[in-house]
């Protein structure tokens, strides 16, 4: 995102809502689109225009709000206990606001705001000298949105509600943004003069329009672009458009920067995931949370990633999962393959069908290929661990670590009752079942049938507390 700076600018979010529409116990801007909070698509983007400060408004479930964002430097927390309006909500932050020229005011249900607007809305607000500045657009459904009224030389004269609209004026295209630019030494007093004679007993914020107009002050409207940055989001019919809106833009942008994405429409990438050059996302792929993708990986199709990090040239074929793992370079995942939090593979490493990995190190080289689980475990490197091979890690009360050195080769369905080790270089082979410790070299079987083992053996029980 472009970087701006606006060191004389104040920027109020209003984020006090309940967001009746949503029928929600979360507060409105805690809904997600993306992965990412709308409050945090807001925040994030009014950060790059860096201004003086940041007013967050915050009412309905303040304490929600607050504990999701913490407390970035420049941010201040501004309460308003009921909700009687945007004008109202405004004005709230009257004391924390000084020695600014502009204050931008946002609203934080508009999670498709770019900051290059905003800095084009304060840019000809300034150049223009004017007192009062509303960002506009012409969506295809002007419905919802406040009208903005001219006169019949085209300058505003008023925003008009949806509710308070008579039926020619919601003939009208052009809509509030709901996004304005006014000079601070007008502000307050307009926002003071502001009353609640309107269809929602609300202080609506437009209504400085024409309060400013009375007072001699000058009004003007800056168009959006692409109007589907305004989209405000007021139920979860509008959160799944934004998402949509908002997917296409952020696949659009990975597009350009070198990603083959097939079938775009089937995929899901979240905001905060980011993915190598020539790298090619095929259909049906999720990457979700704070995903990281290398350069020339290949993913898909229908893999789901959710806080992956995939190093470069990695392929994960189709159906595999991988949550809060990571991939070295040039290693192979699946298909149908499950890597849980706390798989590590190194480079080179081959993971194949219906193998499981948790909280665990697979070494440069080492291939687990079939019908595994490896958990708790910590494998060297050019180890061949054959097919049906178990990490016995849980006893049903505490769970066990297995520790293979390098150039280990595990024959199939083989199961290793942890805590065990195995040495640099040993064999074992196919069908055993091995309880204690493996030493370096040769050729190790079962030294006990499972009989054996188990025959004074207690299943150990949970601690109740
Ligand atoms: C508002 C505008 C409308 C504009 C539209 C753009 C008003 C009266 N209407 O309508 O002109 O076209 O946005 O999306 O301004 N909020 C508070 N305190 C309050 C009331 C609202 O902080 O007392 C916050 C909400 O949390 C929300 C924002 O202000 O983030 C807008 O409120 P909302 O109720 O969504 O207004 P809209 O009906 O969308
Ligand atoms: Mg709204």
């Amino acid at each position: 995102m472009t970087q701006f700076h606006y060191p004389d600018l104040q920027v109020c979010v209003l984020a006090a809502g309940k967001g009746k529409r949503m029928r929600s116990n979360l507060p409105k801007v805690l809904h997600k689109v993306l992965g990412r909070a709308m409050i945090d698509h807001v925040l994030h983007t009014v950060e790059a225009l860096r201004p003086k400060s940041i007013a967050v408004v915050t009412g309905h479930a303040s304490e929600k709000v607050r504990e999701h964002v913490g407390q970035p430097v420049n941010l201040d927390w501004v309460i308003q206990d009921k909700q009687l309006g945007t004008g109202h909500a405004v004005q709230q932050c009257e004391k924390v606001i000084r020695d600014v020229r502009d204050v931008l005011i946002v609203c934080g249900d508009t999670p498709m705001l770019s900051a290059e607007t905003l800095a084009r809305l304060v840019d000809e607000h300034r150049a223009s000298a004017t007192d009062v500045t509303v960002l506009t657009a012409k969506p295809l459904n002007s419905f919802g949105y406040g009208r903005i009224v001219r006169d019949e030389k085209g300058n505003v004269t008023s925003i008009v509600e949806q509710k308070d609209a008579t039926d020619d004026q919601r003939l009208i295209g052009e809509v509030s943004s709901g996004i304005y630019c006014v000079r601070h030494d007008v502000l307050f007093d307009l926002l003071h003069a502001i009353d609640n004679s309107n269809a929602q007993e609300e202080y609506y914020l437009p209504d400085i329009v024409p309060l400013a107009l009375n007072a001699g002050q000058s009004v003007a409207a800056v168009a959006m672009d692409d109007s589907d940055e305004m989209v405000g989001v007021n139920d979860r019919v509008d959160l799944a458009h934004v998402e949509d809106l908002m997917q296409k833009r952020i696949i659009q942008d990975w597009q350009r920067r070198g990603v083959t994405i097939e079938k775009p429409d089937t995929v899901r990438i979240e905001a905060s995931v980011s993915i190598g050059l020539d790298t090619t996302i095929q259909a049906g792929c999720y990457l979700i949370g704070a995903t990281q993708i290398g350069d020339e990986c290949k993913v898909g199709p229908n893999a789901v990633l959710v806080d992956a990090r995939l190093d470069d040239r990695v392929n994960v074929y189709a159906f595999s999962h991988i949550h809060g793992a990571g991939v070295g370079s040039d290693t192979v995942v699946g298909p149908y393959a499950r890597l849980r939090p706390g798989a590590a593979l190194d480079e080179h490493v081959h993971i194949g069908n219906f193998v499981e990995i948790k909280q665990a190190v697979i070494g440069e080289g080492s291939k687990v290929n079939h019908l595994s689980y490896i958990g708790d475990s910590t494998i060297g490197s050019n180890c061949n661990i054959g097919a049906g091979t178990i990490t016995c890690n849980y006893d049903g009360a505490n769970k066990f670590e297995t520790v293979i050195g390098d150039n280990v080769f595990v024959g199939s369905d083989t199961q290793l009752v942890a805590p065990v080790s195995v040495g640099d270089d040993a064999t074992i082979g196919a069908g055993s079942t091995i309880t204690r410790n493996v030493d370096a070299g040769g050729l190790t079987l079962s030294e006990r049938t499972a009989t054996q083992y188990f025959s004074d053996w207690k299943r150990p029980q949970k601690d109740k507390r």
